[in-house]
């Protein structure tokens, strides 16, 4: 196993004079491998049909003949300004038809023929010329898939959506069914009527929103399958990426996942934000769960300062390397910036890199060196398998219909998922993250907070877990329609109510906590000696079959169930008929892991601390500011970490 170590490598933005000083201060940094060349488009390629090998002959030789490995970026992410000079029809389009110019990055619409011709043209001459060189031992793909534009609306997009459609539903009549479209006239007679979800007066058709959404994910797949089938066509062997952004809304990463080599991942927590560690350890045990088994990339992260938020703090000393660890400890076999060196002009000079623009006298290099050495002296590690005993469902699917407006309450799917989370991680137990019908034997609890859109067969999925001896935690305003984001015949939780042993009737839509109008806005129940505030919804629900664990105490539902449970077969089914505030949560999976037996992935450790296993590795590391003592009377600086083996 290769424990990597390095970040983007930009050198068309600096002389060749300057590239062997890259090298030599590379190998002082114990720098393993680059990504090369990620937006180097307009430099390989100066015109159509026009290829300017020299320079990049010369790099990759160079990073060979130190030792440096490349991750060779397929350069597709940026089209030159000649491309798009000469093909304007490619460029993207927002929802009121305004066209994304040329200036910046990423300005192609993901369904532009143009722009496919173009990108393969190029991909297939890389390919060709680089799938057997020594130092290339990964494809990076284009970069960051949807970032920036999440949506394309143009032309090129209304032709593409049809397309897909027509696909998918065969005939008109079957997607008038499937979108429900006698509602509003809304009824169409041909695809050829079909425009992608641009400007309208008022809501749109929600299943259209909701294909709108697939389809957007699959084109963007589509693209990278593009480039991966060209580069396995030139027979290339090397492992083939692309670089996810945690938990990113447009692509579901659950179906991109299996058509990666290596999943690999960026991550730019705010260092304001004291607890922004939490969301980066969420996102990096999905990046785990999302191939269990293989050994995953944190492909990029900043060393010291970022450009491009209002104010961009400076990681503190340390924090680089606990972040790092924390991807590590998590099942990350790699650990690579952006960038190598801070570049002098453009948009990102600002943006720390390996090597300061204030050069190798700085804090920022001495901790890039330092981290280099350690991690060459880091012992094998085993691969990251399922070390959990908790997950947590996260989909994309339902994410998207979440995102619909008109619903009872704004619920923020990915902010609720992280708040189980984060309740969660301060209690130090080990989460993966699943899809619904992921697998779910081996884990005691499955935590699925609003399953608002969830298939037959999810739903059967959930229901076995629970009955093969499982605790099944189903929240509020989940299992309400179908994959055409539609009522099912029969009410609400048509397919767990059984299992959960009751009925919903309503909603019970709660003021946002912190809002200034009128309304209740807290939903308060008791539950063993302790009160949870519940928030956003407070459902009505009835018994039918479950016992209340607990009840809703004041307000408009007053005595009546808030959280239930039901026996089934071997296991326990659960109900939350409410959203509960961070203490609650924490509160609420207390109770379950004490019912199921889960405990901590280490006892007595303060809320800043996190513990991690990897395998036989137990990684503890302080994220707060003070220094820690831990149950064993060892200290743990601010940003300090230990790695202990079991049985050491
Ligand atoms: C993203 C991009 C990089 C760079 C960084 C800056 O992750 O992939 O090219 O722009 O952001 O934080």
């Amino acid at each position: 196993m290769t424990m990597h170590y390095g970040g983007d490598y930009n050198p068309e933005q600096w002389p060749e004079a300057v590239w062997y000083d890259d090298v030599r201060l590379m190998r002082e940094a114990g720098v393993t491998m680059v990504s090369l060349g990620i937006f180097a488009w307009s430099r390989i390629q100066p015109a159509e049909g026009v290829f300017d090998w020299e320079w990049l002959d010369t790099v990759i030789d160079l990073l060979h003949e130190g030792g440096i490995a490349v991750d060779l970026a397929t350069a597709t992410a940026s089209p030159p300004p000649w491309a798009t000079t000469a093909y304007p029809q490619m460029l993207p389009q927002d929802e009121n038809g305004a066209t994304y110019w040329p200036g910046s990055r990423q300005q192609f619409a993901p369904s532009s023929p143009e722009y496919r011709r173009l990108a393969a043209e190029l991909v297939t001459a890389l390919a060709e010329r680089y799938a057997k060189h020594p130092a290339v031992v990964m494809w990076h793909v284009n970069n960051e898939y949807g970032c920036h534009l999440n949506y394309d609306y143009s032309d090129n997009a209304a032709v593409a959506f049809r397309a897909w459609l027509a696909a998918k539903y065969e005939t008109i009549d079957a997607l008038n069914d499937a979108w429900g479209t006698d509602f509003w006239s809304q009824r169409y007679t041909s695809f050829e009527q079909i425009v992608p979800p641009r400007k309208a007066p008022y809501s749109r058709n929600p299943a259209g929103e909701l294909d709108f959404k697939r389809f957007t994910s699959d084109t963007l797949l589509e693209l990278f399958l593009m480039e991966k089938r060209i580069i396995r066509a030139a027979g290339a062997t090397q492992p083939v990426t692309t670089n996810f952004m945690g938990a990113f809304p447009p692509a579901d990463y659950w179906r991109w996942a299996r058509e990666m080599d290596v999943i690999t991942d960026d991550n730019y927590p705010d260092p304001n934000d004291p607890e922004s560690f939490r969301a980066s350890a969420f996102a990096r045990d999905l990046m785990r769960s999302l191939k269990p088994e293989t050994p995953w990339i944190l492909m990029e992260q900043a060393t010291n300062a970022l450009n491009w938020r209002p104010t961009n703090a400076p990681k503190a000393p340390g924090q680089m390397a606990a972040l790092s660890m924390q991807a590590i400890a998590r099942g990350a076999d790699g650990i690579m910036f952006f960038q190598w060196r801070q570049s002098r002009a453009g948009s990102e000079k600002f943006h720390s890199a390996m090597l300061p623009q204030a050069g190798t006298r700085t804090r920022t290099w001495r901790e890039v060196v330092d981290f280099g050495a350690e991690l060459a002296a880091l012992p094998e590690l085993p691969v990251g398998a399922r070390d959990a005993h908790v997950a947590i469902v996260l989909d994309w699917q339902n994410w998207w219909a979440l995102e619909n407006p008109d619903h009872p309450a704004v619920l923020d799917y990915l902010a609720l998922v992280q708040r189980w989370y984060a309740a969660i991680h301060r209690q130090h137990v080990q989460v993966d993250i699943v899809q619904p019908t992921s697998d779910l034997t081996g884990y005691g609890v499955v935590i699925a907070p609003q399953l608002y859109l969830l298939t037959s067969d999810a739903a059967a999925n959930l229901i076995a877990f629970a009955e093969s001896g499982g605790h099944l935690l189903v929240t509020a305003f989940s299992d309400i329609v179908d994959e055409n984001d539609a009522f099912r015949d029969g009410g609400y939780l048509t397919q767990l109510g059984r299992t959960l042993g009751i009925w919903l009737e309503d909603f019970g839509a709660l003021v946002v906590p912190g809002g200034d109008g009128p309304g209740q806005s807290a939903a308060p129940f008791d539950l063993v000696g302790t009160t949870v505030t519940g928030t956003l919804l407070a459902e009505e629900i009835h018994l039918d079959g479950a016992a209340a664990l607990g009840r809703f105490v004041g307000g408009r539902l007053d005595g009546r169930p808030a959280f239930t449970v039901n026996p089934v077969g071997a296991g326990r089914a659960y109900y939350l008929a409410t959203i509960p505030d961070d203490e609650g949560c924490a509160a609420v999976a207390a109770a379950i892991f004490a019912a199921a037996d889960i405990h901590p992935v280490a006892f007595g450790l303060p809320d800043t601390v996190e513990a991690i296993r990897r395998g036989d590795a137990v990684t503890l590391i302080n994220h707060g500011t003070h220094t820690v003592t831990l149950p064993d009377g060892a200290t743990l600086e601010p940003f300090g970490y230990v790695m202990l083996r079991d049985g050491e």
